[in-house]
């Protein structure tokens, strides 16, 4: 009889200890340790330290952890502009990189570290948990052919009111920080039309009024995107709409060739409706939110540490899902400068170096 000696825990550095990073943490430390976290706030590093316990090293500065700490792996749950610095100071460090979407601000931005992580060949994975909650997997899965069929158009309204987030005057504000507004409420289901319909082939988008100068960007857009597919999708979004808190916004309704679909989210539960063209009445499917987030969050994390160690060649996401929907966010902008002229994707990628 053979016995195989058990793993010890993947090391890891948690970078970013702002309002996200223990509760992405919680799910890190239930397949890996985290021996090191990391923030330019101290009280901020030191309060996530606490939080998850275990005594990790806390640092200021990443380079410096990258040097010291015993580490294999890094998770970046910082703002969305320092991810392309840290991810590529991780690959030359030769530690496997997990990066909270958005990947980066711009496609420059993702190639760049994406060459890194090749040349150090490291792993990089960006964290896109939408498409993996029960809830909006189970609309892709209605896809199937014996289901709803192939999908044909998309729509989604995210009309949503962003006063409880306080954003203005944070990172999250300043398009050249954030990656605008897209990067703060649509980047999630823009990535979900990918897992959706398939590659981008095409967008087009224009800008609303402007009506909230604490955004240094405009905060009411309408975009459609042509997939290879044949297929359509829009999104529209919109900062300032006071009937809906930010996650009862974003329920796509989908045509498809056999029926259609609509996702009415709710802050305690989401409503899945379908029907297919030969039936009379919809189906229904209720999820609770309080049981959405746990797998996707576990099955993208789960799946980094598995895919790090070599246990599987596949992982639920690697680096193309978010620097895809990097892409698909900066043609729109592009194209709403060009007063909603059509952007070809992909958009030009950069080389290395
Ligand atoms: N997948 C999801 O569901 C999800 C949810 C929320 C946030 N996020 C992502 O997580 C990231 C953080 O979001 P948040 O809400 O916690 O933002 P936040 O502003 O609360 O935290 C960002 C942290 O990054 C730190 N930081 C900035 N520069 C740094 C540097 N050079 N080194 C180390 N730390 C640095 C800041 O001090 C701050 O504490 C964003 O990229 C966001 O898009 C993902």
């Amino acid at each position: 009889m053979t016995h195989s000696t058990p793993l010890s825990p993947l090391k890891t550095g948690l970078i970013g200890c702002g309002d996200f990073s223990a509760f992405l943490g919680r799910y890190i430390q239930e397949v890996a340790d985290i021996t090191a976290v990391c923030d330019i706030r101290p009280d901020a590093a030191n309060a996530v330290a606490d939080t998850l316990g275990g005594g990790p090293t806390v640092y200021t500065d990443f380079r410096k952890m990258f040097t010291e700490a015993d580490l294999e792996a890094v998770f970046i749950t910082a703002a969305n502009f320092v991810h392309a610095e840290i991810a590529i100071a991780a690959a030359e460090s030769g530690l496997h990189v997990f990066c909270e979407k958005a990947m980066a601000r711009t496609v420059e931005e993702c190639w760049a570290m994406v060459h890194a992580c090749e040349k150090a060949q490291v792993k990089l994975m960006v964290g896109h948990k939408r498409r993996l909650r029960p809830s909006w997997s189970r609309m892709i899965e209605l896809t199937a052919d014996d289901q709803l069929g192939k999908p044909l158009s998309a729509t989604v309204t995210q009309y949503a009111d962003m006063r409880p987030y306080n954003y203005p005057g944070t990172w999250w504000s300043d398009a050249a920080f954030s990656g605008g507004s897209y990067a703060v409420l649509g980047v999630h289901v823009i990535d979900w039309f990918a897992a959706m319909f398939g590659p981008a082939q095409r967008v087009s988008a224009i800008n609303g009024p402007t009506i909230d100068e604490d955004y240094r960007y405009p905060t009411i857009h309408h975009a459609t995107i042509q997939f290879s597919s044949g297929g359509i999708a829009s999104i529209n979004t919109s900062f300032h709409y006071p009937i809906h808190k930010f996650r009862e916004a974003q329920g796509p309704m989908v045509q498809c060739e056999h029926g259609g679909l609509k996702l009415v989210p709710q802050m305690e539960h989401l409503d899945l409706y379908y029907q297919r063209l030969n039936e009379l009445e919809p189906q229904h499917e209720r999820f609770m939110i309080a049981d959405d987030f746990d797998p996707a969050y576990r099955r993208e994390v789960g799946d980094f540490v598995q895919w790090v160690r070599g246990e599987i060649a596949d992982p639920c996401l690697t680096w193309r899902e978010g620097l895809r929907c990097v892409e698909t966010m900066q043609a729109f902008y592009q194209s709403a400068d060009q007063q909603g002229a059509w952007v070809d994707l992909p958009l030009t990628p950069v080389a290395a170096n």
